[in-house]
């Protein structure tokens, strides 16, 4: 048994809060939210993130960020990207060296255009700091199931030791030593499930979703891969397998932003009806940001920018995307002399 402190009690800190209690561990949950605490402390469920799921009683939840880290074998930060550095800031003081942290959150900082980990490694220096990614919505982990994930790690043991902690038999774990490829997989998701949403609020068809997803992960490859990912991560659970299941569940924040835009809503209206943290539209500003960087061709991401920040209509963005000049699927395949 492993005492954890779980920082952040949205959807996804709250399921995996349970997971880790259901496989014997000792939680503690923090959350900012001092009116959050009180709820969960009384009612033991979060009915507006996680409606149905129970929180057992040997779960501890607490306003104080102390309490949520002194004496913990690992933490899981499972606040939304946004604030992942300011909450990694006030963390700092109460990490020990060499102390765990599993970020479980996905996003690039627009202004630094760096990583979650990176972040966090940058506002606690002296902590261990580890992913958990892929095709897994809390709801579903929350009703336990059957899921996958990948825990990426600097060092083996503590890839060996995460996945010993999170596995069980509805959530399967596997290990990576790629933390870069699994972040970029996980936040450049969400800018082609907004294209997927907004494909749908057209009403176009399942051709133009797997289009999307199709070639929305080889853009995602090329600037992954450009950047130091590994490619295996974006064909794995972390690339592909969160695209898919981000581009078709009904429980995808920004798909259903997407679709809000693709019947004619602007960002700032979807976004606000969502009543969540659309990380794809943050997302969206970096990943474009990295293309120019990294002088990678993303034609999707670039059309979603411009329907988000600029007003196109999202029809005319498609159009253009079915105009571009006549290409091969896979430019670096040769052909026959
Ligand atoms: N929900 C999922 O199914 C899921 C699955 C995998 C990964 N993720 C990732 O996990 C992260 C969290 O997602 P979520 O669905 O739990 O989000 P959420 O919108 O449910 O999280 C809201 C919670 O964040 C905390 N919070 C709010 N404002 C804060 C602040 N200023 N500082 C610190 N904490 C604050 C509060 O506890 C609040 O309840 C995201 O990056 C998301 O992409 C989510």
């Amino acid at each position: 048994m492993a005492n954890v402190g779980i920082l952040g009690a949205g959807s996804w800190g709250t399921a995996l809060s349970v997971l880790l209690s259901d496989n014997g561990h000792q939680v503690t949950v923090w959350s900012i939210d001092k009116e959050e605490v009180k709820m969960l402390q009384q009612e033991r469920e979060h009915k507006a993130k996680l409606p149905g799921v129970k929180l057992p009683e040997s779960m501890r939840i607490t306003n104080s960020l102390e309490e949520g880290i002194i004496g913990k074998d690992f933490l899981v930060l499972a606040v939304p990207s946004p604030f992942t550095r300011a909450t990694a800031k006030k963390m700092c003081p109460y990490v020990k060296e060499g102390q765990i942290i599993v970020d479980v959150a996905k996003g690039i900082e627009e202004t630094t255009l760096l990583t979650l980990s990176r972040q966090i490694e940058q506002e606690i220096p002296q902590a261990d700091v580890a992913v958990l990614s892929g095709p897994s919505h809390a709801e579903e982990v929350g009703r336990k199931l059957p899921t996958t994930c990948v825990i990426g790690a600097k060092s083996k043991q503590t890839a060996l030791y995460l996945q010993s902690m999170f596995i069980s038999r509805v959530f399967r774990v596997y290990i990576s030593p790629d933390i870069l490829g699994i972040e970029l997989g996980g936040s450049l998701k969400n800018v082609i499930a907004l294209a997927a949403g907004i494909a749908d609020g057209l009403g176009y068809g399942d051709n133009t979703k797997a289009a999307l997803i199709t070639r929305g992960i080889a853009e995602i490859a090329r600037l992954g891969v450009r950047m130091g990912g590994k490619i295996e991560s974006f064909t794995g659970l972390t690339g592909i397998g969160d695209l898919i299941v981000t581009c078709a569940s009904v429980h995808s924040r920004n798909r259903k932003a997407g679709y809000l835009i693709g019947q004619g809503r602007t960002m700032q209206e979807a976004c606000e009806e969502v009543k969540m943290v659309v990380e794809g539209v943050y997302s969206a500003k970096a990943a474009k940001k990295l293309a120019e960087r990294y002088e990678v061709s993303m034609p999707i991401v670039e059309q979603v920018n411009a329907v988000l920040f600029e007003g196109k209509d999202p029809a005319q963005a498609v159009d253009e995307l079915m105009q571009r000049a006549s290409k091969s699927e896979h430019e670096e395949l040769p052909w026959e002399e």
